[in-house]
């Protein structure tokens, strides 16, 4: 009797030996709504690859990228992911507003001067606070990623903000964004990224903005007549995780994720500054649509127009937060 107790005792520790050896590895779905050659769709496959030949996290952990919105859009991958659906996402920052309103400080109109002043800000202390100000939400930030400065698009020339009287503008979901528009007498309409082409397709919308990236990948260019290089605002992205996930992970594994991830956005930042001016280009190329620049006076007519937008929203951000973006131009 004791010997066949001992037998099983014996057979159940080896089997459980054996299943710990064959455990299945932690899968990380990152759900993205970009085509796959953009800032954002090469840094998520960067990731996949960096995690599948780290050595630290070999049969532990698996990556699987979903571009396109295939999985979700950037509304439903927040609930998605504190659901445990997906693991990873990088929603623009024009789309936290419901979980941080400080987060609009980058949808500011004319805010930067350029991307290294977006990079100076979003590294500074005050950049860095920012993106772990949303755990008690439930989500955690990796990092920044960039995309680039907008660019209006309409079915007509825009080079005065009188052009923009009257037009439909979709927008992402942010109430500066919206209120960017209004200043130029336009109405904007908050739609999917998925749903943009279409819109324009169809005439349901005139324009929009967009970084040169997101027009060349997703062909916009082809449905709107015009472009303007306005530069007027940034694009860029929050890398996030749900914290119950992320903190819930051995610390060997978090770390070994982060120096992959760290890698990657750094990627995804060189990227970024190539594909900005190679699909600037491409576009102007195709000669799909008339790509204007604004003159220097033409650009502070908009800036006049459109400025008055930080005071409506100066006590939702903080005005000490805008004075200190505002350094990041110097220098
Ligand atoms: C948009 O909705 O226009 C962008 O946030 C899409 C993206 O991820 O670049």
């Amino acid at each position: 009797m004791k010997k066949a107790f001992l037998s099983i005792t014996v057979a159940v520790t080896l089997g459980l030996a054996s299943l710990a050896a064959h455990a299945e590895p932690t899968v990380i779905k990152f759900s993205h709504v970009v085509a796959e050659n953009t800032p954002k769709g090469l840094m998520a496959n960067k990731f996949k690859d960096l995690v599948a030949a780290d050595p630290a996290l070999k049969d532990k952990v698996t990556v699987e990228v979903f571009p396109n919105s295939q999985l979700f859009d950037d509304d439903k991958v927040m609930e998605a992911m504190l659901l445990g659906d997906v693991q990873l996402a990088a929603p623009s920052l024009s789309k936290f507003q419901k979980y941080n309103p400080q987060l609009l400080i980058y949808d500011l109109p004319f805010l930067f001067n350029n991307m290294a002043a977006v990079d100076k800000f979003q590294q500074s202390e005050d950049g860095q606070k920012l993106l772990t100000s949303m755990e008690d939400k439930g989500y955690i930030g990796l990092g920044y990623l960039h995309n680039g400065m907008k660019q209006l698009s309409a079915n007509k020339p825009l080079k005065t903000p009188e052009d923009a009287k009257g037009l439909k503008f979709r927008i992402q979901s942010s109430d500066v964004l919206a209120a960017q528009f209004e200043q130029v007498g336009g109405v904007p309409v908050k739609k999917p990224f998925s749903e943009v082409f279409t819109l324009m397709q169809t005439k349901a919308i005139d324009g929009s903005e967009n970084p040169w990236s997101n027009i060349y990948s997703k062909k916009f260019h082809e449905v709107q007549s015009d472009i303007t290089e306005s530069d007027h605002g940034v694009l860029d992205y929050m890398v996030i995780t749900s914290a119950e996930f992320w903190n819930g992970l051995d610390e060997d594994v978090r770390a070994a994720l982060k120096k992959d991830m760290d890698e990657a956005v750094a990627y995804g930042n060189e990227m970024s500054t190539k594909k900005d001016a190679e699909d600037k280009q491409a576009i102007i190329d195709s000669k799909r649509s008339a790509v204007y620049t604004l003159t220097a006076e033409e650009r502070q007519k908009w800036v006049d127009v459109m400025k008055p937008v930080w005071d409506k929203f100066k006590d939702t951000i903080g005005a000490d937060l805008i004075d200190k973006a505002l350094k990041a131009n110097e220098g």
